[in-house]
């Protein structure tokens, strides 16, 4: 772009063609290459930078042409300079006979510089500096004189306009990368959804668990996903590439179930026709999702401990030591402990199965996760059903939200799936959802009201993680209330 010309000729023409350019560069950093381009060759100026304030309201130089940074840096700081004195007066400064110029007598940058022509710009929005552009050159330019003053005016104002716009949009741009990694972060597991706390916290387990060997017991009512975060360690961990083999532990007899784990030997038993590998061998490498775990019998818990200790199996009918690699994730609805305080699993291999445990709370513990499941239930079932479903009416969201869902998430999915294929709307409503009224649930009779409260909020904010908006927002009082009560009963137990 020739400049010179274009100014001479029709100024407003070169203004209206700039303000095209630039406005097209969103980046900051090409954006301030373009524009240090059209002011160079506008005045016919060797060297040059642009001055923009920081978030720390300093001017800082950002873009420099032929000069050396730390030059840059020092024409920019010299006190009494030219810099100064646009940005304080918000006018250009221009001289094409510096040395000469008493404007800029003693200033000792330009002395030593040996600048014949100098000019400075500030770059204005709304009567506020964001900046400047700095010019000179060592020759007496005609380009430095007040005829390119209006051009270079009006230049800085559109280049200032640009500038803003640009940081907006990286600002912006930054903005959407932090919700892009919260949102992958909320999703972390493919196909898991939680943004609950509580579900938080089972993803960092998962998270820091995937990528070791380490053995996993995963706990939970009926339908709280136990499986699928079974499935999300091993296919996120460094065994993804082999095979995840499951089995129901409560599935089969005895006698069945051992060969089925550990394989036989032919004639080992009736019906043993041949030499069979059993599920252990043939997950080498792999994972084994042992579900159900607490209906192991005595006598295969001793084999399984054995495979845990020594990744040691012997195949039924056989005395051979065989060896297998295999990652063990075992999980149960039923509290295991109790089971081992109840003498009905063994407690060597309770501690052996669980070196770490993930604890996946009930789904009406995990109240903002009703909506983001019922959500994603809705649309995967639509799609499926080809419907034009999209949306919940009120009165099925409060009742999505106040019900107790005692079959967890599997029965969230059940209910929605079900709806969709009654609805005739384009929206649920609470009669699709066929839900049962809650029974009152059971109260604790004797207890003083007083106490009930605070062991209410109590339980509720050890559900949210300690998050007092959360737990306010579920017991329906404002977080002013909630820090008043927790101020007070600490108070009461400091007496
Ligand atoms: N957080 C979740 N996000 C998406 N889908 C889920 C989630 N949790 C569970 N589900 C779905 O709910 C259903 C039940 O999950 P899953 O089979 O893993 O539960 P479970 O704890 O193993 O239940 P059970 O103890 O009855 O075997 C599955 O269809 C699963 O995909
Ligand atoms: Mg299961």
């Amino acid at each position: 772009m020739n400049m010179n010309h274009d100014i001479r000729h029709d100024p407003l023409d070169a203004i209206s063609q700039i303000s095209c350019t630039i406005n097209t560069v969103r980046e900051l950093d090409p954006l301030l290459n373009t524009i240090m381009d059209i002011a160079l060759q506008t005045v016919q100026a060797e060297r040059g930078f642009i001055l923009l304030l920081d978030d720390a309201g300093e001017f800082t130089v950002q873009t420099a042409r032929n000069i050396a940074d730390d030059v840059a840096i020092d024409l920019s700081r010299f006190s009494n300079n030219v810099v100064k004195q646009a940005l304080s007066q918000g006018n250009p400064v221009m001289a094409f006979d510096v040395q000469a110029d008493d404007r800029f007598a003693g200033a000792e940058s330009i002395v030593l510089q040996k600048i014949q022509s100098v000019a400075c710009v500030p770059l204005t929005i709304k009567q506020r500096s964001i900046g400047a552009i700095y010019l000179d050159s060592i020759q007496q330019r005609s380009g430095f004189t007040d005829d390119s003053l209006p051009f270079l005016k009006a230049f800085a104002n559109q280049a200032a306009i640009a500038i803003e716009n640009a940081r907006l949009y990286e600002q912006l741009q930054q903005e959407n990368q932090q919700l892009r990694k919260h949102v992958q972060e909320a999703h972390r597991f493919d196909g898991i959804i939680g943004s609950s706390p509580a579900m938080q916290r089972v993803f960092d387990t998962m998270t820091s668990v995937a990528d070791t060997d380490a053995t996993v017991l995963i706990q939970g009512e009926s339908g709280t996903g136990k499986e699928l975060i079974a499935r999300a360690i091993h296919y996120n961990g460094v065994r993804k590439d082999k095979p995840f083999l499951a089995l129901f532990c409560g599935s089969l007899p005895e006698s069945l179930l051992e060969s089925e784990l550990f394989g036989h030997k032919k004639g080992a038993f009736t019906g043993a026709a041949a030499d069979k590998k059993g599920l252990f061998e043939a997950a080498d490498k792999g994972t084994f999702f042992l579900d159900e775990v607490s209906e192991l019998s005595p006598h295969i818990q001793v084999q399984l401990l054995r495979v845990l200790q020594e990744g040691e199996i012997k195949r039924v009918g056989e005395t051979q030591i065989r060896h297998v690699d295999v990652r063990i994730i075992a999980a149960t609805n039923k509290n295991l402990f109790e089971e081992v305080k109840n003498g009905n699993f063994r407690e060597d291999l309770y501690y052996r199965l669980n070196v770490i445990n993930v604890n996946v709370p009930r789904l009406r513990e995990r109240h903002n996760d009703i909506m983001e499941l019922a959500g994603y239930f809705l649309e995967k079932s639509s799609q499926k059903n080809k419907k034009a479903i999209n949306s919940f009416t009120p009165e099925a969201v409060q009742a999505l939200k106040t019900y107790s869902w005692p079959g967890n998430v599997r029965e969230l999915q059940n209910t929605i799936e079900r709806a969709v294929v009654l609805s005739r709307q384009t929206k649920i409503d609470r009669s699709d959802l066929q839900l049962q009224d809650n029974p009152t649930p059971s109260l604790p009779i004797g207890v003083k009201l007083k106490d009930f409260e605070r062991q209410l909020v109590e339980r509720t904010l050890s559900e949210t993680n300690g998050n007092i908006t959360e737990t306010a927002a579920q017991l329906g009082v404002s977080r002013r209330w909630l820090h008043y009560r927790l101020k007070e009963w600490k108070d009461e137990d400091d007496r």
